[in-house]
């Protein structure tokens, strides 16, 4: 039998101070064997969730950090080294004014109330961005949750945070140039120059199938899984599914 999900003993109570800890993976979660290292996550479907209920879409970016929580928990239960998460897109720019200021002040809060509660997790929180644009005072969050974690050695946690795909290579691409010329770029020494390692599991909520300059090089050769349900409705069984759907697929790498 999985875990009990806190959704089912109520929201509140599962992640007070006397919560499990799951910080090592949880016997039966995901049968071993199968479990992707590194899943890159596009947490979408906020904005339609709070418009089924007539609220601001403020409100399901609200309601979508639960759902982040229990995430990173079913990450770590899984089994799974990295976890990528798409919170704010270099296009997200686009968005309303209101809306784009809600999400820098949302994101603060976020990263300020939970980075305690990944640091007794054992996460590791690094963050990929560009800093042009992001609020400073975004940036000096992020800064401190890397240093609070940055001797922890559990699920490796990337904040997406001002993030865009083709930006990332670019910039690899420049500090490879920069170290070795044209002669030193190879897709080891870009690779190697990515915030993290290649993607093994790509999963969307939503029902949206795209990529959105997302992790756009490290996924190459991901197992792409999208999911019906909106993002503020996702619980760690969600991700579980995910992982079971990537178990079913046959990898491989343009091999016969
Ligand atoms: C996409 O929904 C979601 C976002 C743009 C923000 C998601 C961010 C979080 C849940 C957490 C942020 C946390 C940290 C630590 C920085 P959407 O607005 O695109 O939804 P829609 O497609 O239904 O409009």
């Amino acid at each position: 039998m999985p875990p009990v999900s806190f959704r089912q003993v109520g929201a509140g109570s599962w992640y007070g101070q006397n919560m499990d800890h799951p910080q090592a993976p949880a016997p039966g979660a995901v049968p071993p064997g199968v479990v992707p290292r590194h899943v890159a996550v596009v947490m979408d479907g906020n904005g339609r969730w709070a418009k089924e209920r007539g609220l601001p879409r403020t409100e399901g970016h609200r309601a979508g950090e639960e759902a982040l929580v229990e995430v990173v928990a079913g990450a770590i239960e899984a089994g799974v080294e990295w976890l990528s998460v798409y919170a704010f897109s270099t296009e997200n720019w686009r968005r309303s004014p209101s809306e784009v200021r809600f999400l820098m002040g949302y994101s603060r809060r976020v990263l300020r109330a939970r980075r305690d509660l990944f640091h007794s997790w054992n996460v590791r929180v690094r963050w990929a961005g560009q800093a042009e644009r992001l609020w400073p005072s975004v940036i000096r969050e992020l800064r401190e949750a890397e240093q609070l974690t940055v001797n922890n050695t559990g699920l490796q946690l990337v904040l997406c945070v001002n993030y865009g795909g083709r930006a990332e290579i670019i910039s690899a691409a420049k500090s490879v140039m920069e170290q070795g010329g044209a002669a030193a770029l190879s897709e080891a020494s870009l690779s190697q120059a990515m915030s993290t390692p290649d993607v093994d599991l790509f999963w969307r909520t939503s029902g949206e199938a795209r990529l959105s300059n997302f992790l756009i090089w490290e996924a190459a050769y991901a197992e792409l899984v999208f999911t019906d349900k909106l993002w503020p409705d996702v619980t760690r069984q969600d991700l579980w599914s995910a992982i079971d759907q990537y178990g079913t697929r046959e990898r491989r790498y343009g091999r016969a």
